[in-house]
């Protein structure tokens, strides 16, 4: 397939590993990770019980509707245009609308429904500081990049600052020196320090173009007093039972518990006391080896995903503590989730070791009625596992400075537990059970044998390989929806289920229709290659529940599959969609789902699906983004009126470069800017 666009030829869009995944996508943003066996070697067993009784594949589906009732929660999660800003009576929320849905595509834009309208918020370069010089990719410097928007945007949070201003934090999970650099005219190291200033966070000041509209624009950087970088090299408190432990200790921190930067930040979550969470996901792939490793860190190096060979960046040679050899300790020193105060930009973040360790995609917040906080993170890799945290202490209501004081400390103490799924069984028809949230650790008392409560929190994977944990294909975005106090999360895909994993009724598929080019007729191969997105109920909906029941939502591909599952919705009336990576809710409760590497030939995109009456499962794509990019978190304000979704690594196609890229979009150069996006209804 040859793409024109203005005139110009594109490369091709090839099909890597993961449906429309590039290599190029692969390298950079992962290392390569599922080019290596899966670190997961545990061997835990997937409910084998059930593999051997031989799921059955369903071709009919009882309908699965569940009646959730709509009690709103006593919080609000903070959001664009402040808490008391609800839906106007004059224009009804976007959830809430009717709109013909986006047709899969293969276009180098974004594409909204008929009569929304869309625009770029702010983009790859664009000023952040007052001090930023304007973006000129021949003129780059360190210096300007952590004054400049970052790279490839992941989360998008949006919190209140007044009725038509707000903060806008993004994360930057990674660079592509192949598509920032113009061939040749930046040295090695040059290139290295540019693309450690251009991870890490940005918080942006925005502002509605009135006071009722949905169209948010960033304000001129001279009178935004909220705005912020924070870079690979921002100083960093490490928080909880595992600061300061000597395996987080460097020749330059010997207390343990300053860290310079944060690296490869991907999904994360605003809490209700108005702070940002963001997980560090494929930290590995940053650290290499000069020499020989750490045999007494082997197991935890290994299960990580931390080998040392990672060539392509090579930022040892720009900064020791990227070299294993001399800095065993630094990669203990990433994985964490990293929680971000907007509203004080002169404080250092904290990452927090009470969430543990590993591959965070994010981290999200409910509220118990007791006060008590629980956080849920999914840790990205094929066949790993699904966290959640419980407060010890209850959160302060109020935005006083006690209380806020007060919540900064509440994710310093609790338990962290690992999900165990048990299927019900196929008779039902319906992919289904319950599940244990297992113990691994409080900050006073671990329940791993032979581990210490530090151990726990810096070897996570290893703690929960020990308590029987359920490997899962690839649980990325897990997030309460606060309407229906129900969890959703994304479980992207897994090539590999059916082999290295067998299958389970919480990850029963292993042979998926895909196709590699839109027109093209749908071909059967192993693996879940569409994902699904799982729905937990917590016992009683109280997120401290030590049990609760499940069910797949949705087993996504396209409708046409035998394999998929709409929630019983039918399947002639849906969107395809495939390889669910974050979710959002809308002020209805809708659950809206963004996607990462479409295995049917489409772009990537951005879709809505009520879960409750007799819409339930009812998928409707909102959104494409443009070619060889993904869609990133995405974020529906308070009021409804407004989708953010961050379009992260537009023209990452293999064969893509600077001069001759697959993408040009936002169209404002001749090579792409991953950029932040508004969608609105005029
Ligand atoms: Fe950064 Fe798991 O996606
Ligand atoms: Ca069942
Ligand atoms: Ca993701």
């Amino acid at each position: 397939m040859t793409m024109l666009f203005n005139g110009r030829q594109l490369p091709l869009v090839p099909s890597g590993p993961h449906g429309s995944r590039s290599n190029m996508t692969c390298r950079y943003r992962c290392g390569n990770a599922c080019f290596h066996p899966e670190p997961n070697q545990s061997g835990n067993e997937s409910m084998r019980d059930l593999v051997e009784r031989s799921i059955a594949r369903r071709s009919v589906l009882k309908s699965g509707a569940v009646g959730a009732g709509a009690a709103v929660i006593g919080h609000a999660l903070p959001s664009a245009a402040a808490a008391a800003d609800g839906p106007s009576p004059r224009m009804a929320p976007i959830g809430g609308l009717n709109f013909k849905p986006v047709a899969p595509n293969n276009r180098d834009m974004v594409t909204v429904p008929k009569g929304f309208g869309h625009h770029v918020v702010i983009s790859w370069g664009d000023r952040v500081l007052p001090e930023a010089p304007r973006f000129d990719v021949r003129n780059q410097s360190p210096e300007s990049a952590a004054m400049q928007f970052g790279y490839n945007c992941d989360y998008v949070g949006v919190l209140p600052l007044s009725r038509t201003r707000a903060l806008l934090v993004a994360n930057h999970e990674y660079t592509n020196e192949e598509l920032m650099f113009p061939s040749g005219e930046y040295d090695a190291d040059t290139q290295r320090r540019i693309a450690m200033a251009s991870h890490g966070m940005s918080v942006v000041e925005i502002k509605r173009g009135s006071r009722t509209s949905g169209a948010w624009r960033q304000v001129p950087v001279s009178r935004a007093r909220y705005n912020r970088r924070v870079t690979a090299s921002t100083p960093m408190r490490l928080t909880g039972p595992a600061a300061g432990h000597p395996r987080l200790r460097t020749s330059t921190d010997p207390s343990g518990e300053i860290v310079l930067g944060t690296l490869n930040n991907c999904a994360g979550g605003m809490t209700p006391w108005g702070t940002v969470l963001s997980g560090e996901e494929n930290f590995n792939q940053y650290f290499e080896a000069s020499g020989g490793t750490d045999a007494r860190y082997a197991e935890s190096y290994a299960r990580y995903g931390v080998s040392g060979d990672n060539e392509d960046r090579n930022w040892k040679a720009t900064d020791s503590r990227f070299d294993l050899t001399q800095e065993p300790h630094e990669p203990f020193r990433f994985g964490w989730v990293v929680e971000l105060d907007p509203y004080r930009p002169e404080a250092k973040p904290r990452k927090h070791t009470m969430l543990g360790r590993m591959k965070h995609e994010g981290a999200n917040v409910s509220v118990a009625e007791d006060g008590r906080v629980a956080v849920y993170m999914g840790d990205d890799e094929r066949g790993d596992y699904i966290y959640k945290f419980v407060s010890r202490d209850r959160m302060a209501r109020g935005d006083g400075a006690r209380a806020r004081r007060h919540n900064r400390t509440l994710l310093e103490h609790g338990t962290l537990y690992v999900a165990r799924f048990t299927g019900d069984g196929p008779e039902d028809d319906i992919y289904d059970g319950t599940g244990r949230w297992r113990k691994l650790t409080s900050d006073t008392e671990s329940f791993v044998d032979g581990m210490s409560v530090a151990e726990v929190l810096i070897d996570t994977r290893l703690a929960a390989d020990k308590l029987g944990a359920t490997r899962m294909d690839r649980p990325e975005d897990i997030e309460p929806n606060p309407v229906n106090r129900k969890i959703y999360c994304a479980l992207t895909n897994n090539s590999q289920r059916g082999t290295t994993f067998p299958p389970d009724e919480a990850n029963p598929v292993t042979t998926s229709m895909v196709r590699s080019e839109l027109g093209e007729p749908l071909t059967s191969t192993t693996g879940n290659r569409n994902g699904y997105v799982l729905e937990i109920t917590e016992e009683d909906d109280r997120p401290t529940a030590r049990s609760f029941k499940w069910t797949l939502l949705l087993v996504c591909g396209d409708p046409d599959a035998p394999e998929t599952y709409f929630a019983g919705y039918p399947k002639d009336k849906v969107s395809p969609i495939s390889c669910p990576d974050n979710v959002a809710f809308d002020p209805e409760g809708n659950l809206w789902v963004s996607t990462d590497g479409n295995a049917l030939g489409s772009n990537d995109g951005l879709f809505r699906v009520p879960v409750r009456g007799s819409e339930r499962g009812h998928v409707e794509q909102f959104l494409t983004v443009p070619l060889a990019a993904e869609t990133c978190g995405p974020l529906i304000t308070r009021d409804g009126r407004s989708v953010f979704v961050a379009v992260q690594h537009p023209g990452e196609a293999d064969g893509s470069t600077f001069e001759s890229p697959a993408s040009t979009w936002p169209h404002t150069h001749p090579f792409p800017r991953p950029s932040v996006v508004v969608a609105y209804k005029p």
